[in-house]
């Protein structure tokens, strides 16, 4: 197994707001307890088509690909051989599925780039969908490509969700309403580069939240060391947390009953946490990323010939807590 040699503080426990209780309660945690016996390995081809090959769990052990390190749960890829048909990486699914919640991920590293070569090739996600894509909608919490420095969050659903999103932190920006198909509706803080690839990792990673009603869902993020209202020990033994304690999302999706009735679009998600590479989207915008386009003619000469690029390219995720409301 995997021990990457490096520390990371935790975040400091901090009491649950005074006074109000959570309207939540504790549905699942997955952590280094537990996590490879909840989540399966996906071995497919790469729906994305991505220049990856993802790996089954006896290889990710094997090859030191996926397992239990630092207090954590592992997922990475390999950095070691070149390939000409594709990178092995690993991506793994829930085997449980949610229909709203708040979901809360505490993570220590996400996958980047090393070196002086961004995060040129890299496509890591950490998302939930539903069955018969697009139709039980899609949220990709983390994402992004190359070398892209904050975070993108996007939805996407069937036809007939427009969405408005009220209450973001300023900076953020709605990038297109309509959530229908690949494309979706993403929200972008250009500012907030914390919450992305290498700076996220130099400050310690930190706490995403969700919380998917149906009114709104929402995403905040709290950095490593600020002052949350989150715990990042996500314990039976502590009070779930409240999001309306939380203070103003990162980015906030309201729906609406004629505009975007979420219940329609959003059910039956499994979680998912992987790194692709290239394919529709690191792979499509390759040529006008100026960074990643000084490297090599296309993306997967580049990924193929790099594997030190990809020392840092894997999640290290400390828990993740799902909490549901008494319907
Ligand atoms: C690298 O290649 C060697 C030789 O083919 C192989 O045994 C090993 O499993 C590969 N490593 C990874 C991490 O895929």
């Amino acid at each position: 197994m995997v021990r990457p040699a490096f520390g990371f503080a935790s975040l400091a426990l901090t009491a649950s707001s005074a006074g109000a209780a959570s309207n939540y309660n504790m549905v699942d945690v997955f952590d280094s307890t537990n996590f490879f016996d909840e989540f399966d390995f996906f071995t497919q081809p790469d729906p994305t088509h991505g220049f990856v090959q993802y790996v089954d769990a006896a290889t990710a052990g094997r090859d030191g690909l996926a397992g239990y390190a630092e207090g954590g749960v592992y997922l990475g890829v390999d950095y070691t051989n070149t390939t000409t048909t594709g990178r092995p990486s690993v991506r793994v699914t829930s085997r449980k599925s949610y229909t709203k919640g708040l979901f809360i991920a505490d993570i220590a590293h996400m996958p980047a780039g090393a070196g002086g070569s961004g995060s040129c090739g890299l496509w890591p996600a950490f998302w939930m969908f539903g069955p018969g894509w697009p139709n039980s909608g899609e949220v990709d919490i983390i994402e992004g490509v190359n070398s892209q420095t904050s975070n993108s969050v996007t939805l996407h659903t069937g036809p007939g969700c427009s969405v408005t999103n009220p209450g973001s932190l300023p900076g953020t920006k709605l990038l297109s309403p309509d959530c229908q198909g690949h494309e979706g509706c993403t929200q972008h803080n250009l500012g907030a580069s914390n919450t992305y690839g290498a700076s996220f990792n130099a400050a310690g990673g930190g706490v995403y939240a969700l919380e998917w009603t149906d009114a709104a869902i929402k995403v905040w993020f709290f950095p490593r060391g600020s002052t949350s209202p989150v715990s990042s020990s996500i314990s039976s033994s502590l009070p779930p947390p409240d999001p309306s304690t939380f203070g103003t999302p990162l980015a906030a999706f309201v729906g609406g009953p004629s505009s975007c009735p979420l219940a329609r679009h959003f059910a039956n998600h499994n979680l998912v946490f992987n790194t692709a590479f290239c394919g529709d989207w690191a792979g499509r915008v390759w040529a006008t990323d100026e960074t990643c386009a000084a490297l090599a003619a296309r993306c997967e000469d580049f990924v193929g010939a790099n594997p030190e690029a990809f020392a840092q390219a894997y999640w290290l995720v400390n828990s993740v807590g799902v909490y549901q409301q008494e319907e």
